[in-house]
């Protein structure tokens, strides 16, 4: 099976994988034949690609990172924790210290009790992850609109443990990181009229209110976990930036490398909290959740290296780079150029990773320069000393 943008999928196309509601119910069944009004259904749902199973791509088996069960367990979960903090914590008044006021006077948090639950389902992710030595992240934003708070919460947190591990961080550690990831936004969830707005239609009030997101969101897991020191100050320090331009403290990073150390320094970025910034980034930018221009791997990658050092810390940076799969199996690729000139221009399908070179993998030729289909040609890149490709999506 193969990767399709919904906006060139035509009627008639067998569903490759079964896609699922924001809260994890079945939409479509993979094997389906898709039909005009599916179609319709899916763009509705606001996807964005979908798996197409054809002829062309049998031999094609999509790399999962998490399976399908262990996500829709984990988008359920949240789903119900973001809805539990959103009819626990309603306020009347915006302004942000009235908020913080009322976060710390709440008498509410008995009735919240979600982190036990948050925690088992970073053990699920982690499982997954650590069983199946898994150490790059290998998928395109298949996310729906309408879900896309649990989706953005739950591949922040797989980049950010996939980043995490390549630190060589420890079970524990992971583990806190994880659990910060998937909790880091929740804090906008009592804003539920201004969280989706774009940062245009925001007022300068509201603006201001979304800039201690991070706050309410170390006062609500505070409230409910008072225990969960670590976590708590990840989500407080996610939205700081390197350099001190960041908000909602201008805290600067420590400046070396956020691998295993014995302390923090107090006033200065939580080495999580640098991890946890770069995955959110990547994962905004892929979805197009900020502007709603979503970017290929490649584009959000080479996108936050031009924050290396300024926004971002470069080691953390450095290690974003190595775990994501920029060509993932099933994606469609333009061979760019290689080495021998050979297949210069055609369109293929990724059906074999390369982990020592993502821009040299197993492809399938499927169409010659001018865009001709052509009978289906197994190639490996291996075999050119140099190539470059390009995500036809
Ligand atoms: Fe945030």
């Amino acid at each position: 099976m193969h990767i399709v943008n919904v906006n060139k999928l035509d009627p008639g196309s067998i569903l490759g994988k079964s896609l699922y509601t924001e809260k994890g119910d079945l939409l479509l069944a993979a094997g389906y034949k898709i039909n005009a009004e599916m179609i319709n259904l899916i763009h509705k749902k606001g996807f964005n690609f979908v798996f197409v199973m054809d002829e062309l791509s049998e031999g094609i088996v999509p790399e999962d990172v998490i399976s399908d069960s262990v996500k829709q367990i984990v988008n359920h979960q949240l789903a119900e924790t973001f809805k539990d903090v959103q009819n626990n914590l309603a306020f009347e008044k915006f302004e942000p210290e009235h908020v913080k006021q009322a976060l710390e006077d709440n008498r509410n948090w008995g009735s919240m009790n979600f982190m036990p639950n948050v925690r088992q389902q970073v053990n699920l992710l982690l499982e997954e992850i650590l069983e199946n030595h898994v150490t790059m992240f290998t998928s395109l934003p298949i996310k729906s609109e309408s879900g896309q708070d649990y989706e953005h919460a739950l591949d922040t947190s797989v980049v950010s443990i996939l980043i995490a591990l390549a630190f060589g961080y420890d079970q524990r550690e992971l583990k806190s990181i994880g659990i910060a990831s998937l909790v880091h936004d929740i804090g906008k969830m009592i804003f539920p009229q201004i969280k989706n707005k774009t940062q245009d239609d925001m007022t300068k009030d509201e603006r201001m209110l979304m800039r201690e997101h991070p706050t309410f969101s170390m006062m609500i897991i505070k409230g409910t976990d008072p225990d969960s020191f670590l976590e708590q100050t990840t989500v407080a320090h996610h939205h700081e930036h390197y350099d001190g331009s960041g908000y909602p403290q201008a805290l600067k990073s420590e400046g070396s490398s956020p691998a295993k150390k014995s302390h923090n320094p107090v006033g200065k970025i939580f080495r999580h909290a640098e991890i946890l910034a770069v995955a959110n980034t990547y994962d905004n930018l892929i979805t197009g959740y900020l502007d709603s221009n979503p970017r290929t791997p490649e584009q959000a990658i080479s996108e936050i290296i031009t924050g290396a050092g300024s926004l971002w810390n470069p080691y953390v940076v450095r290690n974003l780079a190595k775990v994501i799969q920029c060509y993932p199996v099933g994606a469609p690729v333009r061979i760019a150029n290689t080495r021998s000139k050979l297949y210069v221009g055609y369109q293929a399908l990724v059906m074999e990773a390369n982990p020592a070179d993502q821009s040299r993998p197993v492809v399938i030729l499927t169409h010659n320069t001018v865009g001709a289909r052509i009978p289906p040609k197994m190639v490996d890149l291996k075999g050119e000393q140099y190539a470059s490709l390009e995500l036809s999506i």
